[in-house]
């Protein structure tokens, strides 16, 4: 197959580095890339988001699959582009992508769906903040309606913090306020072809900067696969009373949801709820969960494409174990400090069971041809093991070989599974 990747971060590295590792050659285009993805793919200079330069490349290049990785393209409607040309697409419309670009079009199609979720208020108003506030009690929790690049979600106890960050994005709408709720996070992918879904293998990422949960939110600073202390069952549970029910909704409002359905979840005292949702891979959960994908990745996301996943057997998946450390740039994820050189990858990649995927990466331009930082989130580093211990072990004697200056990453990813 000739297959078209849309995006430049890890997670596109990961997806690129998973078809390119079946038995099955396939011809790989990456657009535009990072200097990871060219090791593996051949990396073309068009705008993802463009959807007339996406479908006019593919169709010109018979390209038999547009893969789409971050969601400026779904939202952009680049998959609605290339579907009315007639070209497979694995990533949803512009409408039913709303299920991550719009909480309160989440919260609706849950409700309609009856899927179990926080009690949530929208509020349009300062006065109706405050009130929101004050009835759901703290710790709270302040939410944007549209995509802020992981930085739309506050929980805090402080108040006038929630406040705060309420009235900043009162001025860009509206704003959703949430019952906290309190548990594990999992995230569970599932493969839907607008129909069928299909679950992969639950992970679970550490969104915040420092070590012990503590600082800022961030687009994520590492993850593992899978989760072994998810009860039994709980795939099967998440099937039937979330992923079904919404893809059903979806469907019967005419917007069909083809692509990736992430489901990002809480396993509460009272039971699985739904955090949120997103409509593609998860970053950097798919780093840990694709690498141990035992199914050609290639042949799941063209039948999802062209609507026939229903009898496809489940994904299987290697017992094998990983971990991701995501290497970031000094000063992120407020000011990442870029430009600087990466040094020490190849004896990085040399650690046994460890694989790289780049995040923000580029050639240099001197002469040396060396490997430079050129955004917040760097690099994900990937240990592979036959148990939690080996796979940390092997994922940071990695970050240890690696030099970049100023660079931040957390210590304790998966530290809990390794000491229970
Ligand atoms: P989101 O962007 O919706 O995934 O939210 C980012 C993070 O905020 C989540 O991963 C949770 O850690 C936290 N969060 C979001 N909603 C809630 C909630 N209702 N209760 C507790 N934590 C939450
Ligand atoms: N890992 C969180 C996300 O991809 O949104």
């Amino acid at each position: 197959m000739k297959i078209l990747v849309l995006g430049s971060g890890a997670r596109e590295h990961a997806i690129v580095s998973a078809l390119a590792r079946e038995d099955t050659a396939h011809e790989i285009v990456a657009a535009p890339g990072n200097a990871g993805i060219a090791q593996v793919a051949t990396v073309v200079h068009l705008d993802p988001n463009n959807a007339v330069v996406v479908a006019d490349y593919a169709l010109a290049e018979d390209v038999d699959l547009v893969v789409i990785g971050p969601e400026a393209p779904l939202v952009a409607g680049v998959a609605d582009g290339l579907r009315t040309r007639g070209v497979p697409v694995f990533g949803p419309s512009k409408k039913a992508a709303a299920l991550e670009g719009s909480k309160a079009f989440a919260k609706r199609i849950m409700e309609e769906a009856g899927v179990p979720t926080g009690r949530a208020t929208r509020a349009g108003t300062r006065a109706e903040v405050e009130a929101a506030l004050d009835s759901f009690g703290a710790p709270y929790v302040v939410k944007a309606d549209g995509l802020a690049a992981g930085k739309g979600v506050l929980v805090t106890e402080d108040r006038a913090a929630a406040l705060a960050h309420a009235d900043h994005y009162l001025q860009q709408g509206t704003v959703l306020l949430e019952e906290f709720l309190a548990g594990q996070e999992v995230s569970l992918f599932f493969l839907s072809d607008g129909s069928t879904v299909l679950p992969l293998s639950p992970a679970q990422d550490y969104k915040r900067l420092l070590d012990g949960d503590e600082g800022p939110n961030t687009g994520g600073m590492g993850a593992y696969s899978p989760l072994p202390w998810l009860p039994d069952g709980f795939v099967d549970e998440v099937i039937d009373t979330i992923a079904e029910p919404t893809v059903r909704q979806l469907a019967n409002e005419q917007t069909p949801f083809i692509g990736l359905l992430y489901c990002g979840l809480i396993l509460t005292e009272k039971g699985i709820r739904v955090i949120e949702f997103n409509a593609r891979f998860g970053d950097p959960e798919t780093q840990v969960v694709l690498p141990r994908l035992e199914t050609p990745l290639s042949g799941l996301l063209l039948a999802a494409a062209t609507g026939s996943l229903g009898g496809i057997p489940r994904p299987t998946f290697s017992d094998d174990v990983a971990v991701t450390v995501v290497l970031a740039s000094e000063g992120y994820p407020d000011a990442p400090q870029t430009g600087r050189r990466i040094d020490g990858l190849d004896d990085a990649a040399a650690v046994e069971g460890v694989s790289i995927a780049h995040a923000a990466t580029s050639r240099s331009e001197s002469p040396d041809g060396g490997t430079i930082a050129t955004g917040g989130r760097v690099l994900s580093v990937v240990g592979r093991g036959s148990d939690f211990r080996q796979a940390r072990e092997r994922a940071y004697e990695a970050v240890s070989r690696i030099r970049l200056e100023g660079a931040q990453y957390r210590t304790d990813i998966a530290a809990r599974v390794v000491a229970e």
